[in-house]
């Protein structure tokens, strides 16, 4: 299908919309009527026609006005793009993988032609048509990493991997659940990880390490993660906590249904073929409650979720205090029916 671009905001007047399309794809994350962390990966091998597991990298409605927004934050803070000096090669591999799947997935909106190591990109809903070099830094504007996802919907860590650890030695993050690249940049796994509670304890992360150190080329995962998020912002970051944190302060039983967000990221992982790094994107879709009781088993659940969600975790993502809010809201749309298993 052609997809329509939405002009909107993720920020100031907040314009952003879900149209019936986006509702109907939410990649609503729970299979059960209670949540608790597990190592929830599985292959990444495309998915139902219009879901946003079909493509590689989906593009969907939001897609320009995520790369405006992602400008904003890029212009008022450069750090939110990183690459340590060995992880060129690894952003070369990521323009790569990005080029070849958008061109693959989107013929009508992306095309890539590759004549040696000239490369023509055309980006037909950003207006870009740029010819390049692959490999030679000099006929980019920026960095590959940085070229390629501003292009591109959702955040990106690059991991290297040494010996039996992966290190965050790259990325583009501006549109985080509460956490930041330029603090992280460097750390293993297991330090960046330190603030989730109880997953240690339960050997998730462990379990996850192994299994990502096995990714193979061509082989890549997913998982799905969440959160919750007062009014559609994307850059819910540590270094502009002071501009969000408080808005969590305003939400009321009347404005609940339009502010209050459910975030869920599609969480990627793909082994890259140059470098062996590990890329990770991470694609956030944001859904008011209002639209998300539209259907009618997820706004039953949901308040199951919420309900039963141990203290810590709701602690974690944030959302403890507007918790009695949020089950106000949402016990309305639960009429006690017993749910099915599967989404
Ligand atoms: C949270 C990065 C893979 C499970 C986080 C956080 C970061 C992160 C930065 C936020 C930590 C904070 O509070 O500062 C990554 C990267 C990965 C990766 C770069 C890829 C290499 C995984 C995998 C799992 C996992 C495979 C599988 C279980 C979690 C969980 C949380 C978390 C459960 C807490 C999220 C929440 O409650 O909202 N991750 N992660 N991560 N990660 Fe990962």
């Amino acid at each position: 299908m052609t997809i329509q671009f939405n002009t909107e905001t993720f920020r100031d007047d907040y314009s952003f919309r879900n149209s019936d399309w986006a509702i109907k794809r939410f990649p609503f994350p729970f299979h059960e009527d209670s949540y608790m962390y597990s190592v929830n990966m599985e292959q990444h091998r495309g998915g139902p026609a219009g879901s946003v597991y079909e493509k590689r990298f989906d593009v969907d409605e939001h897609y320009v006005s995520e790369m405006a927004d992602r400008a904003i934050v890029l212009a008022e803070d450069p750090l939110r793009c990183q690459s340590l000096p060995h992880m060129t090669l690894a952003g070369w591999d990521t323009l790569e993988l990005i080029m070849v799947s958008k061109s693959e997935d989107y013929p009508d909106l992306f095309e890539l032609h590759r004549d040696g190591d000239r490369w023509r990109w055309i980006n037909k809903p950003m207006g870009i048509d740029h010819t390049f070099t692959f490999l030679d830094e000099t006929t980019l504007p920026c960095g590959p990493l940085e070229y390629i996802t501003r292009q591109a919907q959702g955040d990106y860590a690059v991991l290297d991997q040494r010996g039996d650890m992966l290190y965050m030695d790259a990325g583009m993050v501006t549109t985080q659940a509460d956490w930041s690249l330029d603090f992280d940049i460097g750390m293993d796994f297991f330090e960046w990880h330190a603030p989730v509670p109880l997953a240690h304890e339960m050997g998730i992360f462990k379990r996850a390490l192994k299994f990502l150190l096995n990714i193979q080329q061509g082989a890549p995962a997913r998982r799905l993660n969440w959160t919750m998020t007062v009014n559609p912002l994307l850059d819910t970051s540590p270094e502009n906590y002071h501009k969000w944190g408080v808005q969590k302060t305003t939400l009321t039983p009347e404005n609940i249904g339009a502010k209050q967000h459910l975030r869920v990221e599609l969480q990627t992982f793909y082994r890259l073929p140059r470098s062996n790094a590990l890329l990770f994107p991470i694609r956030c879709y944001l859904i008011a409650f209002q639209d998300l009781v539209t259907v009618p088993k997820w706004g039953r659940r949901l308040h199951r979720v919420v309900r039963d969600l141990p203290e810590e975790l709701a602690t974690y993502k944030g959302f403890i205090a507007n918790r009695p809010l949020m089950l106000e809201y949402l016990s309305r749309y639960d009429d006690g029916l017993p749910t099915s298993p599967g989404i």
